[in-house]
């Protein structure tokens, strides 16, 4: 899949919030950079997972949880004087599931779907490597903060550690809650249902 840094713009509009230009352009690029890897003919067309929200495109999952995760910091800031870091947070929210579009790939004979996105399957990829294990190892490819690359691979109960970052915190909460309010739109079992603390 060939994207360039007009397509990212067009997909995630709220790249062009992230006020450092250098910051803004390794985020397209990691995209377009990734995209050239996957298996997918066009962005719009991987579903978010591969089962309850199978039906749902990854692209409107990415900037709903981006939009939450701002509006969590915004009012954090504003209610509890809470400072997060505004580029990194947008960056971690557009980055954390990058790395699903190598891990999943066209699945032909897959159950069709009763939405926009297309039947999917593991990839080679998704089989053998954890999940946003490779979308770090593109953080760190490109050089990107340490903080970036460590909430990026926390983001998900995959990883053996967890945030220590308030980015990290905002990107987790809103991560489930873009999930959940897809899943119980459609009358699903959500992940707040699921929830266990350990
Ligand atoms: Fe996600």
């Amino acid at each position: 899949m060939v994207l360039s840094e007009a397509g990212i713009r067009a997909l995630f509009p709220e790249i062009d919030e992230i006020s450092d230009a250098e910051l803004r352009r390794n985020v397209a690029d990691i995209w377009i950079e990734v995209a050239a890897e996957a298996a997918w003919d066009r962005l719009e067309d991987v579903p978010k997972n591969l089962d309850a929200e199978r039906d749902r495109r990854l692209t409107d999952h990415i900037r709903g949880v981006t939009r939450m995760a701002l509006a969590l910091a915004e009012i954090g800031e504003r209610e509890q004087g809470t400072p997060y870091n505004r580029d990194y947070l947008i960056a971690c929210c557009l980055l954390h599931d990058v790395s699903k579009i190598v891990e999943t790939e066209p699945d032909l004979e897959g159950r069709p779907t009763d939405g926009p996105a297309l039947p999917a399957r593991k990839s080679a990829l998704g089989a053998k490597i954890q999940h946003a294990a490779y979308a770090t190892h593109k953080v760190f490819e490109k050089g990107l903060p340490l903080e970036i690359a460590h909430v990026v691979l926390t983001h998900t109960h995959a990883s053996n550690m967890r945030s220590t970052s308030v980015e990290g915190a905002y990107l987790f909460y809103a991560d489930y809650a873009d999930s959940d309010a897809a899943i119980h739109k459609v009358g699903g079992r959500t992940f707040a249902e699921r929830w266990h603390l350990g």
